[in-house]
């Protein structure tokens, strides 16, 4: 099958180094380590967010690390999603508006579409984020998970190939982290994949698989494969036996 993502000895400056890995198409890779390891830095430049020192990213037959600043720039907005620990919302808009943000972005040119669709497309999405009826609220008008819920939609709406998550349940106490964490599982199994930074091995243990970085080299990698609920348990203490073999 076709790579979906491809990253072939990206060394960014002193912080990572030769890092070589595949993501295949419906993948949910998380990415663990422990603080200062690189994890943030790597996920940057292979969303082309920063630019390697050397090596290649590809995402299908596109290489990221050829293209321009603005061309990167076209491809993150209409190919990628991103959803970060720290939400950056706009304070001065309410939910639905800056769910709406990158879609207005996108929608330049040719073929645009109403803004009646555009707002069709974010009521879909709070639906079945489980968000509906916050439309109107700003954003410190509501939790923290109920905030990630609205994030998670806004870096949903321009149908992106794959998400970057960076820490998404990180600023969230234990029962809205599985909450989103499922609702992020949900959007993997219709078909988006995902690439997440987490230091929560109960989070990392809901992925397909996890690369574990160390001093900005990956040092170690565990599949585990689509969970089948049921088994949850054991996945979670499989998870944790790894982490504890590397002195997590
Ligand atoms: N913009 C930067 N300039 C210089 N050093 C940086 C920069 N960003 C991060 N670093 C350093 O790179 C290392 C990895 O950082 P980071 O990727 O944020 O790690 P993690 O996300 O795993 O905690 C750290 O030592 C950090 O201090
Ligand atoms: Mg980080």
């Amino acid at each position: 099958m076709k790579k979906l993502l491809r990253i072939e000895g990206m060394t960014k400056g002193q912080i990572l180094h030769q890092i070589t890995f595949d993501m295949e198409p419906g993948e949910m890779v998380a990415v663990m380590g422990p603080s200062g390891s690189g994890k943030s830095t790597l996920l940057y430049n292979v969303a082309g967010m920063d630019q390697p020192t050397s090596g290649q990213v590809w995402l299908g037959d596109e290489e990221i690390t050829k293209l321009s600043e603005d061309d990167k720039a076209r491809l993150r907005l209409h190919r990628m999603g991103f959803v970060f620990q720290q939400m950056n919302m706009m304070g001065n808009l309410n939910l639905i508006d800056n769910i709406l943000l990158p879609a207005t972005q996108a929608n330049r040119g040719r073929g645009r579409k109403s803004k009646e669709e555009l707002n069709l497309r974010a009521r879909r999405l709070m639906e079945k984020l489980g968000i509906t009826g916050l439309e109107k609220r700003k954003v410190n008008q509501v939790s923290g998970g109920q905030l990630q819920r609205a994030c998670i939609c806004r870096s949903m709406i321009n149908g992106p190939e794959i998400l970057f998550a960076d820490e998404p349940t990180g600023a969230l106490n234990k029962s809205a982290a599985t909450e989103v964490m499922g609702e992020l599982v949900k959007l993997n199994r219709e078909g988006t994949s995902i690439l997440m930074v987490t230091h929560d091995s109960r989070i990392a243990s809901s992925c397909d698989r996890i690369i574990y970085l160390l001093d900005g080299q990956i040092s170690a990698e565990l599949t585990l494969g689509k969970s089948v609920s049921g088994v949850e348990k054991r996945r979670e203490e499989k998870v944790a036996r790894w982490l504890m073999e590397m002195g997590w």
